[in-house]
């Protein structure tokens, strides 16, 4: 492939040669440089260099993959389509072990080679700048999860007994399907997912069609028809009992327990709806087209916001963790990253509508939580990382949740119930189904309320230690 690529690249010299010269060729004859058309194999993430990829923008992903969970093998059929954002004489996906055994752009074969977690495609021609295309990659093997040393642990695709438990922030969809595995890039997802019959396959959205059934094996189909970032996409598989219906204002609920959980079933789907209709009083409409939960049998100890489905781990969900993963449903998925940097703006929203629901429910308000927090003495951990540069080693630091929370609350106290919650609710508004930065944000927050914040959220945001 290597030999096959430099032909490839002098032959394409040699055409712009003849086409027309562009200034950054090399003459033919001489050694040819690093191609200006290749895509990078990072979006620009600086924390997160390998993550994503550049010269191309994802606008749907179509996952069909069967998954038998006595032997852990995943075979996949990725179809991927994109714009280009420059000329491609190459790009990559990010896609973490697997074996792949074909690549089409276009539906020609297309080389391709592997570097770490790169899958680096070469198509037949060069692709031209603005150029809608499609990659499809067909891929099998036992998916591996990621590994997280700071604060998370393993993430990613998890094989568990019956099926699989997939929660991928912030880069671990690529253990399980090739893809532009970064937030700045969402796209609209369909999956078709067969499993052993008598399991069942939990993805993102709606169910596209009820499940078929041969040979023993079942075929579920999802869409996910609302942009979606890659770490919010999921297959968790396994045996479980569902519960369907619609919450009181009519937003489809679907929540799913193991059976192992089977007594979780009941309120899960109870406060899902509940939760998901009370943060659409408080945030602005629902970004989605339906809401839900799943509660697997694996004992993770933490959740993840699936879009649409978040997914508990091996507990019992109450009342603040969903109440958390649903706000997340605005905050993080509809609203999402541009840069992991700015995960405040996630998980400090997520935390500060766990104390607006315990406020809601006239149990403590979440003044009386900041007070508490408040006191908390200086050499406290939080007050030396501050939560508004979310540290690439240390990503969910508990600061980037709780003085992230903080931070909102001081700035409710200094403009006000009414602007604070029109903020919200106009912060959501304004990027519905988009990506986001802190920058915005305080702009916004400057905006509406009139007044200078910079102080205000230099000190929480930015200072490594207890605000005034
Ligand atoms: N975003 C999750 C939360 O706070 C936490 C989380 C981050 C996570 N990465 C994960 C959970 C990976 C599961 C897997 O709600
Ligand atoms: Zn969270």
């Amino acid at each position: 492939m290597r030999a096959n690529r430099r032909r490839v690249a002098m032959l394409a010299a040699l055409v712009s040669v003849l086409a027309c010269s562009p200034a950054d060729e090399p003459p033919p004859g001489t050694t040819p440089v690093a191609d200006s058309r290749a895509g990078a194999p990072g979006i620009g993430d600086t924390d997160f260099p390998q993550d994503g990829n550049g010269g191309y923008d994802v606008t749907h992903y179509d996952l069909a993959i069967d998954y038998t969970p006595a032997t852990k093998r995943l075979d996949g059929v990725t179809t991927v389509r994109a714009a280009a954002t420059q000329e491609l004489s190459s790009f990559n996906l990010d896609l973490t072990g697997l074996d792949v055994r074909e690549v089409a752009v276009d539906g020609s074969p297309a080389t391709f080679s592997r570097k770490g977690d790169e899958l680096t495609v070469r198509p037949g021609g060069v692709i031209g700048e603005g150029a809608p295309f499609t990659v499809r990659v067909t891929y099998s093997g036992m998916p591996k999860p990621a590994k997280d040393s700071a604060n998370l642990g393993t993430y990613g695709f998890i094989p568990t007994a019956d099926g699989a438990f997939v929660a991928s922030e912030p880069n671990g969809s690529k253990t399980w399907f090739p893809n532009n595995d970064h937030p700045a890039d969402k796209a609209t997802f369909d999956f078709a997912i067969t499993v052993p019959e008598g399991l069942t396959a939990l993805a993102n959205g709606e169910m596209a069609g009820q499940p078929t059934t041969a040979g023993g094996k079942t075929t579920y189909r999802w869409r996910e028809g609302h942009p979606m970032a890659t770490y919010l996409a999921t297959a968790t598989l396994g045996k479980f009992d569902l519960r369907t219906g619609t919450t009181a204002t009519g937003i489809p609920n679907l929540a799913a327990a193991d059976p192992k959980y089977k007594s979780s079933l009941d309120s899960l789907y109870t406060l899902s709806g509940e939760i998901t209709d009370h943060w659409a009083t408080v945030f602005g409409p629902y970004p989605f087209s339906s809401t839900g939960g799943v509660v697997d049998d694996y004992a993770a100890g933490y959740a993840l916001e699936n879009q649409t489905k978040p997914l508990y781990g091996g507990f019992d969900p109450d009342e603040t963790i969903i109440a958390h993963e649903l706000a997340h449903q605005w905050f993080g998925n509809s609203l999402t990253v541009k840069r992991w940097k700015d995960l405040w703006l996630n998980e400090g929203f997520a935390t500060y509508a766990e104390w607006l629901w315990s406020e809601h429910k006239g149990r403590k308000s979440a003044e009386a939580t900041f007070q508490e927090l408040r006191k908390r003495p200086e050499n406290d951990p939080m007050w030396q990382y501050p939560p508004g540069r979310a540290k690439p080693d240390d990503l969910f630091n508990s600061s980037v949740y709780t003085r992230g929370g903080m931070t909102l609350h001081a700035l409710r106290k200094e403009i006000g119930d009414d602007t604070f919650f029109a903020l919200l609710r106009t912060w959501a508004a304004e990027h519905r189904h988009g990506n986001v930065t802190t920058e915005q944000f305080t702009a916004l927050a400057e905006r509406l309320s009139g007044k200078e914040l910079d102080a205000l959220f230099d000190a929480w945001l930015h200072q490594p230690r207890r605000p005034a």
